[in-house]
């Protein structure tokens, strides 16, 4: 019997439609155009206005565009996987809320966290399943409505995130596509240099968490940065290394959009040109879990059957990690 491996075999996004550009940034906090391109790569990120929507709209509306492009019917859904870090509420999980929404009724749904590196956490979770045979059509999503927990008088966070959600349909394929191998890394040492201080059971709401603005993001971006930098570059060198790919194997690195400059030590250390590595953090800033998703979608007319992707992620945790995947169909055709 030919061995099963779990394939992309559809891929779609969402980004809503409110713009928030550097320029007015500028207007609420002590930044600029300039600091923030040179030292993060971005120009503007999207924001969901409106009362009431949380990260399921955005995965609802990348789900649905999913369902839509595949031609897959919602009830024939195994499971649904939802990574995000802002969940429209603790529980019931956001994946669950979709599901009902996007009519998968036949789907059992749950939320996975790993911050930003959610996505490549979820993506392997999802690709056992589809391996051992126990399920045939699953869908991930990676959604989040960053600004929902950014705190826009802090400049040192505000200017980096933004909202956004992806979505890909996994199945089985007997042709060798698909995920290949993935390397899933956490160290919790680190969750101090990057964390939400209070909402959860250690330190639930009161009249105090929210006057000291501890609902927030809170990053201490130096020591995020240098970690993230070291791990990105030495998980995808490492998956290389493991598959004996050498950077001419590679056809697109496809990188968790937190910072251009660690995308590039990441696409240096792997040897990888510019033209092959994924980047869109100019426009949409850092969605969390939206980033590597968002990439796919916008690139997915350039992939071809057979291509070799490496994903890689970093982010709070901390957790890093990276797949080899082998994609799985022509776009374009
Ligand atoms: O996706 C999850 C994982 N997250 C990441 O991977 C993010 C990693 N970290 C980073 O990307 C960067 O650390 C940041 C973009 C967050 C910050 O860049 P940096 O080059 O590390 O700047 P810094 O924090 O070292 O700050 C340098 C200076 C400071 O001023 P002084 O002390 O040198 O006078 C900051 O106060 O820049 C100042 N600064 C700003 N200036 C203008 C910080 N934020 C801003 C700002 N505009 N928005």
């Amino acid at each position: 019997m030919k061995k099963i491996t779990a394939a992309i075999t559809g891929i779609h996004a969402y980004v809503p439609d409110y713009i928030l550009t550097n320029k007015e940034l500028e207007k609420t906090v002590d930044t600029n155009d300039e600091w923030i391109t040179s030292r993060t790569g971005i120009k503007e990120r999207r924001i969901l206005k409106g009362q009431g929507k949380g990260a399921s709209v955005l995965g609802i509306n990348a789900v649905n565009g999913l369902l839509n492009k595949t031609n897959i019917n919602a009830v024939d859904i195994d499971l649904i996987i939802c990574a995000t870090a802002t969940p429209d509420m603790l529980f019931p999980s956001t994946a669950c809320i979709i599901a009902d929404k996007v009519g998968a009724s036949n789907a059992f749904a749950y939320d996975l966290m790993a911050a930003c590196s959610g996505f490549l956490f979820a993506l392997s979770t999802a690709s056992k399943f589809i391996e051992t045979g126990t399920y045939k059509k699953i869908i991930v999503v990676g959604a989040d409505k960053m600004s929902s927990i950014v705190d826009y008088t802090d400049r040192a966070t505000c200017i980096i995130f933004g909202d956004g959600a992806g979505a890909v349909m996994l199945e089985p394929s007997t042709e060798g596509n698909g995920i290949q191998d993935s390397i899933l890394k956490s160290d919790g040492s680190g969750s101090e240099f990057l964390h939400m201080k209070a909402g959860g059971s250690a330190l639930p709401a009161s009249h105090e968490t929210i006057e000291a603005r501890k609902h927030f993001v809170f990053q201490e971006g130096q020591s995020v940065f240098k970690a993230a930098v070291t791990s990105m570059a030495d998980v995808s060198e490492e998956i290389m290394k493991r598959n004996n790919l050498t950077s001419n194997d590679v056809a697109w690195l496809v990188p968790h959009q937190a910072n251009q400059r660690i995308i590039d030590a990441t696409a240096r250390r792997m040897g990888v040109g510019n033209e092959k590595v994924m980047l869109n953090i100019e426009r949409y800033g850092n969605t969390t879990n939206g980033t590597i998703p968002l990439c796919l979608w916008e690139w997915e007319n350039k992939l071809k059957k057979g291509d070799n992707l490496i994903l890689a992620a970093f982010g709070g945790g901390f957790t890093w990690g990276s797949i080899y995947l082998k994609w799985a169909y022509d776009s374009n055709k």
